[in-house]
């Protein structure tokens, strides 16, 4: 069983994205890190994250940077949103996503290509949204609880301008798929999204195994 999840940052679907896994026993991916390592290793090696040919070579960066906290900050979430505008970026990083996909079992993925070009025959696809405003503010307790100083405007602007190249883009731009079932979080607590979460994929697996 696959189950792709994917949306905005700060939607919630990281936070979905492991509750479906642990209550299905499946591994879970989240592919965001992937981006962020290699968005990571531009900012640790001064390489600039829109040149093409840099981003590409920063794909083959070390497995133990996956685990590395500062690819929760601010700086590699913006990074990764520029080295994943790179058609060769994104390629050098499809392989790794299939085969999480694909193992014997079946996975959980998040990311924001998940159900549109990682596994267009997931099982179960969720697309979850929030509104800008309520991402920015759960983003901006994340840091400040984690010690960072930073405003909230400052964060609601990144957020924007995140969404904007993610879904304006050309490669694997951020939409949501024809068979994703919608979930909004704004005004939904933690433990309401993923029971709602659970539901839709009880009800596709019902539905795949009636159809
Ligand atoms: O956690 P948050 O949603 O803020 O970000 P993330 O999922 O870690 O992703 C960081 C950036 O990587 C995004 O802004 C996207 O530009 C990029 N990304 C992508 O292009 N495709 C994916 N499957 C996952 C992330
Ligand atoms: O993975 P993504 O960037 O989409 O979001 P996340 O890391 O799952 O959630 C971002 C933050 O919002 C986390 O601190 C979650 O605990 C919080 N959250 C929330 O307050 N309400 C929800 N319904 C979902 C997540």
């Amino acid at each position: 069983m696959i189950i792709a999840v994917d949306g905005p940052a700060a939607s919630g679907k990281g936070t979905i994205a492991r509750a479906l896994a642990a209550h299905y026993a499946l591994p879970h991916l989240d592919t965001g890190l992937l981006y962020r390592a290699v968005g990571q290793t531009l900012i640790d090696h001064g390489g600039d994250p829109a040149d093409a040919k840099a981003a590409l070579a920063a794909c083959r960066f070390k497995d133990k940077l996956l685990v590395d906290p500062r690819l929760r900050d601010d700086a590699a979430g913006i990074a990764a949103s520029i080295v994943s505008t790179h058609p060769a970026v994104r390629a050098a990083l499809i392989d790794r996503q299939r085969s999480f996909a694909r193992q014997p079992g079946g996975a959980v993925l998040d990311g924001r290509d998940i159900g549109t070009v990682i596994a267009p025959d997931a099982d179960a696809k969720l697309f979850v949204r929030a509104t800008s405003q309520i991402r920015a503010r759960r983003r901006h307790n994340e840091l400040t609880a984690r010690g960072m100083a930073v405003t909230f405007d400052h964060v609601l602007a990144d957020i924007k301008a995140r969404d904007k190249r993610d879904s304006t883009r050309a490669a694997a731009p951020l939409r949501q798929a024809e068979d994703a079932v919608l979930l909004d979080t704004s005004y939904l607590s933690i433990e309401s999204a993923i029971h709602h979460a659970i539901d839709i994929v009880e009800q596709r697996l019902a539905a795949r195994t009636s159809g």
